[in-house]
């Protein structure tokens, strides 16, 4: 068995000389608020270039209320409201019957917190759906016979899944293969291999007295990965102790 690390960096190589396209498809009450984060930036290049297909579907169009109410009274009484089993059942049977899918998500703050490691896992994926939780949540039904991956952002609540959502779609699609210009770059992202980032310096050399530290103007590549290493290291253990353990033990 591959680690979860090797797997992520073979098929990524694999990937590239056999361009795919990633689908995802987003079931939320409120597509608007995903209008921005899924339309700018690298999001919207890895979309132009055909890279990934992010479908936004509003769970209202399967409502079969007259209403295209999407939600109704819990049993338990004073609970607020939940998300119905009907127009969700609906939205996932017909998304079923298109094509396979690898992974059925559903954000909610009581699922597993997300890392890394997690979006590295997707990316190897072909196609699969994100569904928002909303009001006091879904029905637990769609839980129990849908739903393969239960998703949180962290220990905080949001008003709804759809900026998980977000976080999940542009943390799966800045890695897929050919999506960042410079190829390696998702590789060598802070969290890859439990370390942070070193810190990054642009022009000038000098400014108002601030210097770059003299190694980076040295023009000695192997130096310069010593630090970087180095500094890598040191930031971990000051600012994330959690994730330096984690690295002395995956190393
Ligand atoms: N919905 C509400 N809070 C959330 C969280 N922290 N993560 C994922 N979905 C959520």
């Amino acid at each position: 068995m591959f680690s979860p690390i090797f797997s992520f960096v073979l098929n990524f190589t694999f990937a590239q000389l056999n361009q795919k396209i990633m689908r995802i498809d987003i079931i939320t009450v409120l597509p608007e608020i995903l209008e921005s984060p899924l339309n700018f930036s690298i999001v919207k290049r890895a979309r132009d270039k055909g890279l990934a297909e992010i479908i936004v579907h509003n769970l209202r169009d399967y409502s079969d209320d007259k209403h295209r109410r999407v939600d109704d009274y819990s049993f338990s009484k004073g609970a607020g409201m939940v998300m119905a089993i009907q127009p969700i059942e609906k939205a996932i049977e017909k998304l079923k019957s298109e094509r396979n899918y690898d992974e059925i998500i559903y954000t909610t703050p009581d699922g597993k917190v997300f890392d890394q490691k997690t979006a590295n896992i997707l990316s190897m994926y072909n196609n699969i759906i994100i569904l928002c939780g909303h009001y006091k949540g879904i029905d637990q039904r769609i839980r129990d016979h849908y739903i393969t991956l239960e998703i949180s952002i962290g220990d905080y609540v949001l008003t709804g899944g759809e900026l998980a959502a977000a976080v999940i779609t542009d943390s799966v699609v800045r890695i897929l293969p050919g999506v960042l210009s410079d190829e390696t770059s998702a590789l060598t992202d802070s969290f890859q291999d439990n370390l942070l980032s070193p810190p990054v310096y642009t022009r000038p050399a000098v400014y108002k007295g601030m210097k770059v530290p003299d190694v980076l103007l040295s023009g000695n590549d192997k130096l310069i990965d010593d630090w970087k290493h180095n500094q890598s290291i040191e930031r971990t253990k000051k600012l994330r102790p959690d994730l330096f353990r984690k690295y002395l033990r995956e190393e």
